[in-house]
């Protein structure tokens, strides 16, 4: 039994890591996206309102969509019973999925789609610093900030799930949706919200 936990919890944290990038800060919680999206941070127009466009990209949709008759029909075909707990579905639909619970701040409630931190990497470490307007970006980088500044960094993130190769084989029987029925360039501008220009 020890043996099959053992082996379970290493599933686990492999399912996961292969979504973490190998510079992430191991000590960086998840905060959850009311730490990112709060009406005086990112869910400010003056800021610019990150919070709306990411809502309306999908990725806040991510996990209840999991809940829909859809999602029970691909999961029907794939002989899994409930997506809600199927490893497969939530390593892309579920931020965080499979991280030990000691990297999540009572804060992150798990059923918030592909939020902030699934790309900027687990913000308790960075939250406060990144605040402050002397802010360095090696120094919030080193904190678990994500750097997604090149093309490469960005299309990588995407790609995790947009174009997991071995996990579609895994899905395609199902019926699901191709993974990059968007292509590239036009997905990154339809989920693109920058900070407005100073
Ligand atoms: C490799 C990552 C990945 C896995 C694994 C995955 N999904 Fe998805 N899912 C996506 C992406 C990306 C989209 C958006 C695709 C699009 O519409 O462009 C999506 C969209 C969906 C949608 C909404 C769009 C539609 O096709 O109706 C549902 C429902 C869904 N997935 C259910 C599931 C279920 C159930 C599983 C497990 C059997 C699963 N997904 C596994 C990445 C994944
Ligand atoms: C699906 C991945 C993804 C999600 C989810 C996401 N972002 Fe981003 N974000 C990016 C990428 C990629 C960039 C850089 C885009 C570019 O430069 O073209 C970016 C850029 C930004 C920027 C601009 C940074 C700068 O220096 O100009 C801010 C601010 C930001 N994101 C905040 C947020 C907040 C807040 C949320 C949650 C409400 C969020 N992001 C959700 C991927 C994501
Ligand atoms: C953690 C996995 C993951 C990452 C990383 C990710 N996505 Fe997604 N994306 C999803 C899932 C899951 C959906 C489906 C949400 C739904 O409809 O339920 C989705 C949906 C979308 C959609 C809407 C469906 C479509 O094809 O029009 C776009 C656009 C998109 N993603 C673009 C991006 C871009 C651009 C990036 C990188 C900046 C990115 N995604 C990173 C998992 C991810």
């Amino acid at each position: 039994m020890l043996q099959l936990i053992v082996l379970f919890a290493f599933l686990l944290t492999f399912s996961f890591t292969d979504l973490l990038r190998s510079e992430e800060n191991p000590n960086a919680k998840f905060a959850g996206i009311s730490k990112c999206g709060s009406s005086g941070c990112h869910g400010n127009a003056k800021l610019g309102n990150q919070m709306a466009k990411w809502e309306d990209s999908g990725h806040g949709k991510a996990t209840t969509d999991l809940g829909t008759k859809k999602a029970k029909e691909y999961a029907a075909k794939l002989k899994i019973a409930d997506p809600m707990k199927s490893d497969l579905c939530m390593s892309c639909h579920v931020t965080a999925h499979g991280v030990p619970e000691d990297r999540l701040l009572e804060t992150f409630t798990g059923d918030q789609g592909v939020e902030c931190e699934m790309c900027h990497g687990a913000g308790s470490l960075y939250l406060e610093a990144h605040k402050k307007k002397d802010r360095n970006q090696a120094d919030l980088v080193a904190k678990g900030l994500r750097p997604l500044k090149t093309d490469k960094e960005i299309k990588d993130n995407c790609m995790q799930c947009h174009g997991a190769a071995e996990k579609w084989e895994k899905i395609k029987a199902s019926g699901h949706s191709k993974l990059d029925k968007t292509p590239f360039d036009e997905a990154l501008k339809k989920t693109k919200h920058p900070l407005p220009k100073t």
